[in-house]
């Protein structure tokens, strides 16, 4: 074969592998066979050490210029490939921003009004000083009724329309709790009998400074009672806690939760078999609107039970009466809330009814705190 026709014949084998390289990878096996060291073009370039001066001359020209040729022919491939190769990546890593954006769940889920009340409570009272205690739904008949001095057979007994339980096979009378008051007795006690699991009731020397939140249940459903509802429970005992001392807490207690800078308190006289006195707590209200504002206007309305704490109460629960006394208040959370909040139904409450939530519910992460304002 003739010099030339060894040319063509390299010329057309790899101007075709170079059309038909379908990578970066292919294109460079092509340039490595025709123009690498051991190349079919670099070998026939070799070749001209060993030719005549006068067949190099015309021989000379004609090898570069394929390899030359091939080279540029390459590069011009090389280039096509890079672009295809980007442009398949951008269609393939495209982002659809057309697409509707996914709320976060933190941004969508609602805190419900009842737990946003708690937490605006308890940072009231731990602003005050006092701790946070609990105590089991499922209460012994001792503990809800008789350390709280209601005698066996008392028409108080009723008065709370309790749901009762069957006696257990431990012999041991319960009751779903009627009130929160029984966490009382709890924490004053030093050996406390244990409450169930995942409740914290620390028990306690005076002095006492305690809330206690938490569920209560009554057989009772209309517009403002649900058979479940929510109480918080106050307790201060020390050796010379009084009466003075239980309208500031109260008042102050109010004028933060309502956000107002002043509530006016009637307090009446009441019974409870576990306060003496005992004295039920209206606060000055203005109903002549749609809503009812705190701290204005010409009514009352009916907010809290309190009073000093029994010394049979105290006794009961292992403290000498003689050296210490307190006070104790029960309010409505579920009650709080609905005047807070504007919200007249309190079955709404309870409904688990997502439109409702979403209206009345709270943003999860603005957790209330008194330096960061309650509920804003
Ligand atoms: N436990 C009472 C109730 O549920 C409220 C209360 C608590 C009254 C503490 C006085 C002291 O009605």
């Amino acid at each position: 074969m003739s010099l030339d026709q060894q040319i063509d014949a390299l010329r057309t084998e790899f101007t075709a592998a170079i059309a038909n390289a379908g990578d970066e990878a292919g294109l460079d096996t092509v340039r490595v066979a025709a123009l690498g060291k051991k190349g079919s073009v670099s070998a026939l370039l070799a070749s001209l050490g060993s030719m005549a001066p006068e067949e190099r001359k015309s021989a000379g020209p004609a090898i570069n210029g394929l390899k030359n040729e091939l080279a540029s022919l390459i590069e011009a491939r090389s280039d096509v490939l890079k672009s295809a190769a980007l442009n398949a990546r951008l269609a393939a890593e495209t982002l659809d921003i057309t697409l509707p954006l996914q709320p976060a769940p933190t941004a969508r889920g609602r805190i419900h009004p009842i737990s946003q009340t708690i937490d605006e409570i308890t940072a009231i009272f731990s602003d005050m000083g006092f701790s946070i205690a609990e105590g089991p739904d499922i209460e012994t008949d001792y503990y809800n009724f008789t350390a709280l001095n209601f005698p066996e057979g008392h028409p108080a007994r009723e008065m709370h329309d309790t749901f009762f339980m069957k006696t257990g096979a431990d012999g041991v009378k319960k009751v779903l709790r009627t009130h929160t008051s029984p966490v009382q007795v709890r924490v004053m006690q030093k050996t406390n009998e244990k409450p169930a699991a995942g409740y914290m009731t620390p028990a306690m020397d005076p002095p006492i400074r305690v809330v206690i939140p938490g569920r209560t249940y009554r057989n009772d459903s209309d517009q403002t009672h649900t058979p479940m509802f929510h109480q918080v429970e106050g307790l201060v005992i020390d050796k010379t806690s009084h009466i003075g001392q239980l309208r500031w807490v109260l008042e102050e207690f109010l004028k933060a939760f309502f956000e107002v800078p002043n509530v006016t308190l009637r307090f009446r006289p009441s019974f409870f078999p576990f306060t003496e006195p005992s004295m039920e707590v209206d606060v000055q209200c203005d109903r002549s609107g749609a809503e009812v504002k705190i701290g204005e206007g010409s009514d009352w309305l009916e907010i809290l039970g309190c009073g000093m704490v029994h010394t049979n109460v105290i006794a009961n629960a292992g403290l000498d009466p003689d050296i210490y006394q307190g006070f104790a208040f029960g309010v409505g959370i579920d009650r709080l809330a609905m005047l807070k909040y504007g919200m007249p139904d309190l079955r709404a409450f309870f409904d688990a009814d997502q439109r409702w939530l979403d209206h009345y519910g709270f943003r999860p992460l603005d957790l209330p705190t008194l330096f960061g304002g309650l509920s804003s």
